[in-house]
């Protein structure tokens, strides 16, 4: 460690009066994310990625660090001198908000959960796109008053907002879930239907920034497993294992099925229900007038009450930008109910 350095840990202690902010994960979204313009009435005191933690008490310029990374420039390569450990910088820092901007690793959701709880512990507030945390055990946000400092928006595209004010009335009341979470699917469809080739439509789908870092997490459905999963064990309490769930592939959908469909007024999705029961997903034949059939740019969860009453939650939070969007949404959110208290 440097301590000549200004972005060395001797700048550390952030002070002043916007409220100040950790970004964990430099990728597509941490990139957007601080790229953000609306980000000007807040204070980013540390950014990490694999390679260490660049910080600055006075606040880092976001959009220079983002382009420098685009080109290859690691935090480290940048002069972060801070730890590569992120809960060490992180308990150093000491912002109030932290967003979590790393991958999804689906064999570290455990270390991910510790994480997590251990920034809530803290007394910071955490705004999360990594579903590791919430995979491993959505009620442990619930524990306390965690869940007034947690966000998940942009886990679900966008609609983990409504879904946290509306948790408890859902929580008593639904008794089916039903929702098209994936948008890198309904995309790769849209293309097909289209007349792209199956080549064309996943170069479109990357572009679009709409891929997982391991693509087959979309392809083989497991992104859909892994957010009805976290859903339900979060409305109903239970403990279902993504890792059992039966999962259609897109490669073994008949891609010529899809055109004809299109051709006679109808779409596909890929469609996730589930009840106290259990959990199923499917790649449905929908009218494209049904509430299903949403266009790739969004993603759909919908919590069914007993009788005719449902509510259905669309989210813009797709793509790199739209989650960081939808982070954002879920820092404001926290802020005003801080300010408030
Ligand atoms: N892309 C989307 O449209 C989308 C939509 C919704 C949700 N998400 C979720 O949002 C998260 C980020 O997605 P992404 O597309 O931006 O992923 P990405 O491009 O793979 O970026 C992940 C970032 O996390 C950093 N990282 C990983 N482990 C770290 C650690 N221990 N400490 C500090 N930094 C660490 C990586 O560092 P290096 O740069 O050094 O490798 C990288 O900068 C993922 O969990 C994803 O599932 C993404």
């Amino acid at each position: 460690m440097n301590h000549q350095d200004p972005h060395g840990l001797d700048a550390f202690c952030c002070s002043g009066s916007s409220p100040t902010l950790s970004l964990l994960g430099l990728g597509k979204v941490g990139r957007a994310f601080v790229a953000l313009p609306d980000l000007q009435d807040w204070r980013l005191c540390s950014v990490s990625d694999r390679s260490g933690t660049l910080c600055d008490q006075k606040g880092l310029d976001g959009p220079h660090i983002s382009a420098a990374k685009i080109v290859g420039r690691s935090v480290a390569a940048q002069g972060g001198g801070g730890p590569r450990e992120p809960d060490l910088a992180l308990s150093l820092i000491e912002a109030e908000y932290v967003v979590d901007c790393t991958d999804t690793h689906l064999d570290s959701c455990d270390e991910s959960l510790a994480r997590s709880l251990a920034i809530l512990d803290r007394g910071q507030c955490l705004v999360s796109a990594a579903k590791s945390a919430l995979l491993a055990d959505p009620q442990a946000f619930l524990v306390g008053d965690r869940l007034a400092r947690y966000g998940f928006n942009a886990v679900l595209g966008g609609t983990g907002l409504d879904l946290k004010r509306e948790l408890t009335v859902i929580q008593q009341g639904c008794t089916e879930i039903v929702a098209v979470p994936n948008a890198c699917t309904g995309s790769l469809i849209q293309s097909i239907e289209e007349g792209l080739d199956r080549d064309a439509a996943f170069a479109l789908a990357r572009e679009r920034e709409l891929l997982e870092a391991d693509p087959e997490q979309d392809i083989d459905a497991r992104d859909a497993a892994i957010k009805i999963t976290m859903v339900a064990n979060l409305v109903y309490g239970t403990r279902v294992d993504w890792r059992e769930l039966e999962r259609p592939h897109f490669n073994e959908l008949d891609l010529d099925l899809l055109t004809w469909r299109r051709e006679q007024g109808k779409t596909t999705r890929l469609v996730c229900r589930a009840d106290r029961e259990g959990v199923r997903l499917a790649y449905e034949e929908l009218d494209l007038g049904s509430t299903l059939a949403i266009p790739w740019t969004r993603v759909l969860y919908g919590y069914h009450e007993c009788g005719s009453s449902r509510r259905i939650m669309v989210g813009k939070g797709v793509g790199a930008e739209g989650t960081a969007r939808a982070l954002f949404a879920d820092l404001n959110d926290i802020r005003q109910g801080r300010e408030k208290a």
